[in-house]
C-alpha cells in the first residue's frame, strides 16, 4: 500500500546545493511510499528517490542533465522526514488549513511541531512566508533575502538585490527561528565581496570595505555560450548607487551579525576561522586608521548608512557612532588573542573608552542640557573651554524649546565644529542603549522620552527615522531640496517599519517590553494590509510613502523579529552589550577626568 508522507525539518547539511530550491517550492512536498520501501518524490520540480533505510534523497538519474554543472558532485540531500499517513487527518480539515500546515511543516516551522514554541499567528505565518518568498540562492544556496519583492513592481531598481543592512533582520528571524545555514552561508559569502584593493583614480573601494548589496546573476562559463552558465555575486559598494554613497555601515553589520551568530549556535568555528579573523581585521583596520580628525568618532560623507542620500549627516553621525562602537565591543569578543591580535585589541579598547566619553559627554541632551547651550558664550580660546565646539545659542531651535520633555533625553545626531545637529535620530539612539554606549541613566531616559513623545517617534507606525522633518529653506539647502525627502517622507521624517526590532531588541534589553509591545501592536494593525511598505508618510505616518515600495522584506523580518524577540527575550542578548566597565575604571582611577578632558585624549593612547 502507498502512503503519503509530509516532509518536515528541511535541515539540510552544509554545502547541500538542493536544500534551497526546495525551500522556494514550497508547494511540492508530498511523496509516496511505495511497497518495497523506498520513497518517491517530486520537489524543486526534479523526481527524487529515498531508498528504505537511507536517510539520504538520490535525484533520479532521467533528471540529471537539468542540475547545473557546479551541482554534479553534490545530488544527495539530507532533508529528514516523518513517515504518516495523513489522509485520514487530512479528511478533518479543510484544503486551506492542509495547505498553511504544509508550508508550515515544509519550513520546519515552530507551528504544529512538538516542541511547546508559542503558536504563531496568520499575520506572522504570513510573514514568513513572504520573507521565504525574498530568499536569495547562489548555486543552490541560501545567502540572502533581496531588498523588495513586490511582483507588480516594473522597476525595481536595486531592490532586488540583497542589501548588507536590510539583511540583519532577516538573518535574525532565521537564527531565531533555528535556521542558521543562510546567516552562514551571508556571512561567507560576503566576506568574499569584501574590497582587497583601493585605486583611488578608479571610484573603487577602499580596503576591508563591504559592499552596499550584491546581486546574483547567471552568466556564460567563460563568456561562451556553448560552455553553459554559471552564477556569479556581483557586488555593488556604491560605485552603482544612487549619489556614489559609500556604505561604511556594511562591514560594521557584518560583524555585529557575526557575533550574534556564534551566540546563537554557539559554533565559534565559524568566527575564528582564519579567512574571517582577516575579514573582522580588515574592516577595523579601515575604521581605525589615523585621517586628519582629531574626535574619536568616525568621519564619514553623508549618506554613509541606513540614510543613503544626502541629509546633512556628514560628519559624525549617531548612527554609525554607534554601529561602531557595537562593531567594537563584538570584534573585541570575537578576535581570536594570537596571531598578534594584541595590539589591535589595545587599540580597541583605547577607542572604546574615548568613543563613548566623547559620545556620553558631548552628543547627550537634556533639558539642562539645552539650557546650558542656551546660554553658551562662544569665541573660547582655551583647552578649559565650556562651550569646545563653539556652538551659537541661536543654533537652539524654537522647536526644541518647546519639543524637549521635562524628563528624558537623547543623543543628538551629529556634532562638528560650531555644529549641534539636534534632530532625534532612532537607529543611532537604539543602539547606543543595545550597544552599551550610553550609560543605564541615559538608556532610560532615551526610552522615558519615547514614551513621552509617543505621538511624534511612534504614532501611527513604529517608528520615525528621524525627528523633525527638514522644511522649506533647510530641506532645500540641506538635502538639496531631493523631491524624495520632502518633509515627512523616506529619511526626511518618514516612518520606517523596520525599526521596530531595534526598538524592541532596545525596550527588552532597558526591561520595557511594554513599550516593545505596545508599538508591535501598532503596526500589527496594518502591515499586512498595507503590503508591508518600506516606509510611512507624514507626521502621524498615516500614508503609505509616496515612493515606498511594497513587500519591503526589512518590514516584514522586523516585524518577525520583533515578535520573536518578545517571545524569547533572552536572545536579545545576541545583539546587545553591557556598558563597558572600561570607561568607569578609568573614571574611577582619574575622578578629575570628565572636567580634564580635552578633544584628543592622550590618556587613551596606548
Ligand atoms: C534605501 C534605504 C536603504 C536600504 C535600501 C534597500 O536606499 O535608504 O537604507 O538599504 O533602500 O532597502
Amino acid at each position: 500500500m502507498n502512503s503519503t508522507l509530509r516532509l518536515v525539518d528541511v535541515s539540510a547539511p552544509l554545502g547541500c546545493r538542493q536544500c534551497a530550491y526546495f525551500h522556494r517550492n514550497v508547494g511540492a512536498g508530498e511523496a509516496s511510499c511505495r511497497s518495497d520501501g523506498s520513497i518517491s518524490a517530486s520537489f524543486c520540480g526534479l523526481s527524487w528517490r529515498q531508498q528504505r533505510g537511507l536517510n539520504a534523497w538520490t535525484l533520479r538519474s532521467s533528471c540529471a542533465r537539468v542540475v547545473k554543472r557546479r551541482w554534479r558532485d553534490r545530488q544527495t540531500c539530507g532533508i529528514h522526514c516523518e513517515l504518516k499517513n495523513v489522509a485520514e487527518q487530512e479528511c478533518l480539515l479543510d484544503n486551506e488549513s492542509i495547505l498553511a500546515n504544509r508550508k508550515v511543516l515544509l519550513h520546519g516551522g515552530q507551528n504544529g511541531s512538538s516542541d511547546g514554541a508559542v503558536a504563531e499567528s496568520n499575520l506572522e505565518r504570513e510573514a514568513w512566508d513572504l520573507l521565504r518568498d525574498a530568499v536569495v540562492t547562489y548555486c543552490g544556496e541560501p545567502v540572502g533575502t533581496i531588498a523588495a519583492n513586490d511582483p507588480t513592481d516594473p522597476h525595481p531598481l536595486n531592490y532586488d538585490q540583497v542589501f548588507i543592512r536590510d539583511f540583519i533582520p532577516s538573518a535574525i528571524a532565521f537564527l531565531l527561528k533555528g535556521e542558521t545555514e543562510i546567516v552562514r552561508n551571508f556571512l561567507l559569502h560576503t566576506l568574499q565581496l569584501q574590497s582587497w584593493e583601493k585605486t583611488v583614480d578608479c571610484y573603487c573601494p577602499g580596503q576591508g570595505l563591504m559592499p552596499a548589496s550584491f546581486k546574483v546573476r547567471t552568466v556564460y562559463l567563460d563568456g561562451d555560450e556553448t560552455k553553459g552558465t554559471e552564477e556569479i555575486l556581483d557586488p555593488d559598494f556604491g560605485e552603482a548607487a544612487i549619489g556614489r554613497v559609500a556604505p561604511v555601515d556594511s562591514g560594521l553589520w557584518w560583524i555585529i551579525l557575526l557575533r550574534a551568530y556564534g551566540k546563537c549556535t554557539g559554533d565559534i568555528s565559524l568566527q575564528e576561522r582564519v579567512d574571517v579573523q582577516t575579514g573582522i581585521k580588515m574592516i577595523l583596520k579601515v575604521c581605525l586608521a589615523d585621517g586628519f580628525d582629531m574626535f574619536p568618532t568616525l568621519l564619514v560623507t553623508d549618506g554613509s548608512c541606513m540614510i543613503d542620500r544626502r541629509m546633512g549627516i556628514h560628519g559624525h553621525p549617531l548612527e554609525i557612532q554607534a554601529l561602531f562602537y557595537q562593531a567594537l565591543r563584538c570584534a573585541r569578543e570575537i578576535l581570536v588573542p594570537e596571531d598578534g591580535a594584541g595590539d589591535l585589541i589595545r587599540q580597541i579598547n583605547a577607542r572604546l573608552a574615548a568613543l563613548s566619553f566623547h559620545i556620553q559627554e558631548y552628543y547627550w541632551l537634556d533639558i539642562s542640557k539645552v539650557n546650558e547651550i542656551y546660554r553658551y558664550k562662544t569665541e573660547e580660546y582655551s583647552t578649559e573651554a565650556v562651550n569646545k565646539f563653539n556652538i551659537y545659542p541661536e543654533q537652539v531651535s524654537q522647536w526644541l524649546l518647546d519639543w524637549m520633555p521635562e524628563t528624558g533625553g537623547y543623543f543628538i545626531g551629529n556634532l562638528q565644529p560650531a555644529h549641534m545637529d539636534f534632530r532625534w535620530f532612532a537607529l543611532g539612539n537604539m543602539w547606543s542603549i543595545c550597544s552599551g554606549l550610553a550609560t543605564e541613566n541615559q538608556a532610560e531616559d532615551i526610552l522615558k522620552l519615547v514614551e513621552s513623545k509617543w505621538d511624534d517617534l511612534i504614532a501611527t507606525m513604529p517608528m520615525k527615522i528621524c525627528f523633525p522633518a527638514l522644511t522649506e529653506d533647510e530641506w532645500r539647502i540641506i538635502t538639496g531640496a531631493d523631491p524624495k525627502n520632502t518633509a515627512w517622507s523616506y529619511h526626511n521624517g518618514g516612518s520606517w517599519p523596520t525599526l521596530l526590532w531595534q526598538f524592541t531588541t532596545a525596550c527588552i534589553k532597558m526591561n520595557r517590553p511594554d513599550l516593545a509591545e505596545r508599538a508591535i501592536e501598532i503596526a500589527e494593525k496594518r502591515l499586512s494590509r498595507d503590503r508591508w511598505p518600506e516606509y510611512y508618510d507624514t507626521k502621524k505616518g498615516r500614508f503609505i510613502g509616496k515612493q515606498a515600495r511594497l513587500y519591503q522584506t526589512w518590514s516584514i523580518a522586523g516585524y518577525l523579529t520583533s515578535k520573536l524577540l518578545s517571545k524569547n527575550p533572552d536572545a536579545a542578548n545576541w545583539l546587545t552589550c553591557e556598558e563597558d566597565d572600561h570607561y568607569a575604571i578609568l573614571l574611577e582611577a582619574n575622578p578629575n577626568l570628565k572636567r580634564k578632558f580635552k578633544a584628543s585624549p592622550n590618556i587613551f593612547v596606548v
